[in-house]
């Protein structure tokens, strides 16, 4: 998490860096920073515990200039959101400012070697440790061979101070003494390089950089970048200096624009008739009545000879999984196993030879999910990465996959992301399906269901009003249950995650039967149960425990998908939504879930993309 931006130039380093803050603000939001080389000299910080925009309001009534800068938004690890543990951090006596992102695992260690040498700490991070730490090496790198003042010393101290480094790290630096010196390194935490002409830039990601450069270098583990304004030297590690890889700027550009809603994630609620066409584009293969792929980097054999499926992520990705699951079982009939990547990076099972693993992921960078599939690629699997963000971390690691082209999702709550992933993996089940047994005619009914998707899902939107009514009557509950079953229990799962992420009312989801064996507990004429209970192979037993729940008193909203008059006569609200086949109701049923959290969380008076703890790309274990 956190994100973090460098300049360096000739122009005022503060409009970039705070334009770039402000994009990488769904990484970490609790506090924010700059650090500029004074054109006077020396170092200037200005630092809040707060928002960006707090932090502009701070620049504004007091500015700092200079053509060398670097900024740093956080995502409190260790120690809490005050402005002293917020970056930037400044090393020794002012040598140097620093901005990192990731967790130091020996900093304690290293902390109490470097206060027995006179350093004094003003936070409680793990990264002001690698501020001095590379301050303390600069100072001996300095006195020997490079004590002539060249920008050789503050390179071979930043190499010296990582090489003590156990933990994650992408970092950026800047030192007094050398006005055209930026130095970058990668370990764990993603960086890129915007490369310009006179000028260059950081950041954790590309979208600082859009509108400012088209060219790119993403770092890689283990180097360093060594940034002058008209220069850029990569060295890595072990190999020394390497030839770096410029790539173009992929033209998904960030779109800041809220373009009239009040706030992302209604608008990102609102664009997923585009974002599911958009997954659905040129992947549909009528004549053969199946879908197809460019990027699974795997041979028609293979494919066939492929025993089992293991789909990995975290949060609501982790639920697309266990959709997934449901949906290549029954389509495909490969046996499918859904991890929490966090899990599955430690716990070592069994994988057998005719394996692959998805990794799922919205933005591409989720440190446990990255993890998760270096474990098992290193173990021999073919990974592959069903993904959003173009040129993400796990996009670039994985040995192929698909991306959604959902577009840029900045809300924290995931809505677009989750009904694209959705979308993808219904396709993917059709198409391993179509290599085995499935047979065209169903091929065929699937691609027809798929296509009509997007309209569905417009008329779905409708319910709004609806929902919103609904929302005023329940807002002030403090417990919710969703319950739902078949491919409708991961929809559970994700309506309580939304609810509980962005409102802070507790919600658990279950599969509606199991509510009986320990939360039916919890019902009484407080606690609203949203029921999802479309027409399908399991209706009658949604209905059946629909009536449990009425029969202890519980308020029931029901999600329907025709005028039901059983469940109106037994439910408190019903939301209505169109009937699609039980394998694609998730995406359809979502929408109402995703609007009725949004619309709680309004009248709680939350901030609806920017709830309290969160950040949208978790970049920590
Ligand atoms: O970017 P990813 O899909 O890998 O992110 C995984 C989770 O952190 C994410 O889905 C999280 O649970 C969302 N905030 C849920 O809305």
């Amino acid at each position: 998490m956190c994100g973090i931006v460098g300049y360096v130039g000739s122009k005022d380093a503060c409009p970039f860096l705070i334009s770039g803050l402000q994009r990488l603000e769904y990484r970490g939001y609790d506090s924010a920073g700059i650090s500029t080389l004074r054109p006077t000299g020396g170092l200037g910080v200005t630092k809040v515990a707060g928002r960006v925009a707090d932090l502009d309001s701070a620049l504004q009534r007091q500015a700092l200039t200079g053509a060398l800068g670097i900024g740093h938004t956080r995502w409190a690890t260790h120690g809490a959101a005050t402005e002293d543990n917020a970056h930037p951090h400044i090393g020794g006596q002012g040598i140097l400012s620093l901005a990192h992102n990731g967790v130091i695992e020996n900093y304690e260690s290293l902390k109490f070697a470097l206060q027995a040498k006179g350093y004094a700490f003003r936070s409680q991070t793990d990264s002001e440790v690698v501020a001095h730490l590379i301050a303390d090496c600069f100072k001996n790198a300095a006195a020997d061979q490079h004590g002539d003042g060249s920008v050789q010393s503050g390179i071979e101290a930043v190499q010296e101070a990582l090489s003590q480094l156990r933990g994650t790290y992408g970092l950026v630096v800047m030192f007094r003494d050398y006005p055209d010196l930026l130095i970058a390194a990668r370990c764990g935490s993603p960086l890129v390089v915007g490369v310009g002409k006179d000028e260059q830039f950081v950041a954790s990601d590309t979208s600082p950089l859009v509108g400012f450069t088209e060219r790119i270098i993403y770092l890689a583990d283990h180097q360093l970048a060594v940034i002058r304004s008209n220069n850029i030297q990569v060295l890595h590690r072990d190999q020394g200096r390497i030839r770096p890889d410029i790539q173009t700027l992929s033209s998904q550009t960030v779109d800041a624009n809220l373009e009239g809603y009040g706030h992302y994630m209604l608008k990102e609620i609102y664009e997923q008739p585009e974002s599911i066409q958009n997954a659905l584009r040129g992947r549909l293969d009528k004549d053969n009545a199946t879908a197809k792929f460019g990027g699974l980097n795997l041979t028609t054999q293979q494919l066939r000879g492929i025993q089992r499926i293991i789909l990995t992520g975290c949060g609501t990705s982790w639920h697309s999984a266990l959709v997934g699951e449901y949906l290549i079982e029954e389509l495909a009939r490969i046996p499918v196993e859904v991890e929490y990547a966090s899990e599955l990076r430690y716990r070592n099972p069994p994988v057998d030879h005719d394996t692959i693993v998805f990794g799922i992921t919205q933005s591409g960078e989720t440190a446990d999910t990255l993890a998760a599939l270096r474990e098992v690629k290193r173990k021999g699997h073919h990974t592959l990465a069903l993904c959003n963000v173009i040129g993400s971390s796990i996009a670039q690691e994985a040995d192929g996959g698909v991306y959604l082209h959902a577009g840029p999702e900045i809300g924290v709550a995931s809505t677009k992301a989750f009904t694209s992933q959705l979308t993808v993996l219904s396709m993917l089940a059709l198409y391993f399906g179509r290599l085995r047994h499935l047979s065209f005619e169903a091929g065929q009914r699937i691609i027809s269901q798929l296509e009509s998707l997007p309209s569905l899902v417009e008329k779905t939107l409708e319910c709004h009003g609806q929902v919103k009514e609904i929302a005023e009557r329940y807002a002030d509950a403090t417990n919710f249950l969703y319950l739902g079953r078949n491919y409708n229990f991961p929809t559970a799962l994700e309506g309580a995650l939304k609810l509980k992420e962005i409102s802070y009312i507790h919600a658990e989801g279950y599969p509606a039967a199991e509510m009986k064996h320990g939360p039916i507990a919890l019902v009484d004429e407080r606690t609203p149960s949203v029921f999802i209970v479309p027409q399908g192979t399991v209706y009658d037993k949604v209905l059946s425990n629909l009536q449990e729940v009425k029969a202890r008193g519980g308020p029931v909203i029901a999600i329907v998908d025709h005028d039901d008059r059983q469940v109106t006569n037994l439910a408190d609200a019903v939301i209505q939504i169109p009937q699609i086949e039980d394998f694609l109701q998730p995406i359809v049923a979502a929408i109402p879930l995703q609007l009725l959290s949004y619309e709680i969380a309004l009248l709680r008076g939350c901030d609806v993309d920017k709830p309290r703890n969160l950040a949208k790309s978790v970049t920590v274990e």
